[in-house]
């Protein structure tokens, strides 16, 4: 039987913020609990951040603090760095020489893998170190986990994901109030749910993030974040939401993965999904997950993608498995990115014009004859196929005595380049009054 009496594993974290004070918060509150699953002892011994006051008042006495990262990875007595600072910038310097220096790392940091992922997986290959990331991708979410370790069976066949919580919980708003995205995110700001600079988050940047490490995770593909499709919110306007409600669906921003005749989709982007799915139900800054499998069928995970100690139970259970593994020979613990490095793919990812999905339409039309006819008949011409038309008496749109009103056309499946033709045909009519609205629709069946 392994003892439990082996020293402890001594950790060093950079960057003492919310998610490293919920780190060092839980494994004291459950170390016994956590020493006991680990085999051994899990200690935070060296933390580095600028604010060395802030850093000391969150540990308190008997770690030592300091504000150069660097003393921390140079410390001989350091097993594993946890680095919480983000970005691609001196974040990636860091990791590179943690891995040099022999130490295994646990990151929370999206960005970093799914830019650098691939040169960061073969130094840490290179140095037999392993580099884990489980918080990277919907918080306390094992999302990670279950698509390495418990669908490891699977041919995965798609992966869908609400996995930014800021987006989701604008998402909500509009639609419980009726607002329009401007609105909401000024509130959100105000309440601090969206941060100050929120670009990543609504121009889903970190949602690509996200689904780049799943995507890479299920199929066995290099990270390839440049190659993602990625499109935001921003232009969502409340009565979408509502179209799309009266229609039977729930407007959601998706991170979508999915394996197709001719490479691997990988993208994101405001998506109807039909009302009835449990994923289309998950509100506010909740996140959720479907993977759908050749033997399992599909699958959902749920809960907390950000926040202290959300967050900091996936960075501690990297931890205990960097505990458990650490005296494994190298070659015998779970890869990086589940496939074993010499047995990657180098499926294409598909261009988004060679996506082949569904589509919501919003025309702001003339309201007069013949319109309808005209736009259908450039569909037709285009071999897409209608799947329900939405006809809003001008009135209802425009108030009394108005002369447009909104055309709602769901489509079938078509190619997306024959759709970007058909739009900017439709958009060249005269009685088209305003710019198109399209979204993607996923009946995720
Ligand atoms: N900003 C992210 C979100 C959390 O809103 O979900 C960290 O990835």
């Amino acid at each position: 039987m392994k003892s439990t009496n082996l020293s402890p594993i001594r950790v060093g974290l950079l960057g003492m913020g919310t998610v490293g004070t919920g780190t060092f918060n839980v494994l004291q509150r459950n170390q016994e609990e956590i020493r006991r699953r680990a085999g051994r002892g899990i200690e935070i011994t060296m933390v580095a951040d600028l604010d060395v006051a802030r850093a000391k008042a969150a540990v308190g006495e008997g770690v030592q603090v300091v504000d150069d990262a660097r003393k921390v990875i140079a410390n001989p007595d350091i097993d594993i760095v946890i680095e919480l600072i983000g970005g691609y910038g001196i974040a990636r310097a860091l990791v590179l020489e943690a891995i040099e220096a022999g130490k295994h790392v646990v990151t929370a940091n999206k960005a970093l893998l799914a830019v650098h992922g691939t040169e960061i997986f073969a130094a840490a290959h290179r140095k037999g170190v392993m580099v884990a990331f489980e918080a990277a991708v919907a918080g306390g979410i094992p999302i990670i986990k279950a698509l390495r370790e418990g669908l490891t069976a699977n041919s995965i066949q798609w992966i869908a994901g609400i996995i930014n919580g800021t987006t989701n919980f604008i998402l909500s708003e509009m639609r419980d109030k009726g607002l329009d995205f401007d609105v909401v995110l000024k509130e959100a700001q105000r309440l601090g749910y969206a941060e100050a600079d929120p670009t990543f988050d609504i121009e889903g940047v970190d949602a690509g993030h996200k689904v780049t490490l799943m995507s890479a995770i299920a199929f066995g593909i290099p990270v390839q974040f440049d190659k993602a499709y990625v499109e935001g919110i921003t232009h969502l306007a409340a009565q979408d939401i509502r179209y799309a409600e009266q229609l039977g669906y729930r407007i959601k921003l998706l991170g979508i993965t999915k394996r197709a005749a001719n490479g691997i989709e990988l993208r994101v982007h405001p998506s109807l999904v039909p009302a009835k799915r449990l994923i289309a139900n998950v509100e506010g800054a909740m996140n959720a997950v479907v993977v759908q499998g050749d033997a399992v069928g599909t699958t959902l995970y749920y809960g907390k993608g950000a926040g202290s100690e959300p967050t900091a139970s996936a960075v501690i259970a990297d931890l205990v498995d960097i505990a458990r593994l650490h005296t494994a020979d190298p070659e015998h613990r779970v890869p990086h990115l589940a496939f074993q490095p010499d047995a990657m793919s180098n499926l294409p990812i598909v261009p988004m014009s060679e996506v082949v999905t569904s589509y919501y339409l919003r025309l702001n039309v003339a309201d007069e004859a013949g319109v309808l006819a005209k736009v259908t008949g450039i569909l037709a011409s285009m071999g897409i196929s209608i799947d329900a038309v939405l006809q809003r008496e001008a009135d209802e749109v425009g108030g009394e005595g108005a002369t447009q009103t909104d055309l709602i056309i769901l489509t079938h499946d078509c190619v997306e380049a024959k759709m970007n033709e058909a739009l900017a045909q439709m958009q060249a009519l005269p009685t088209v009054l305003a710019p198109i609205t399209r979204i993607r629709k996923e009946e995720l069946a």
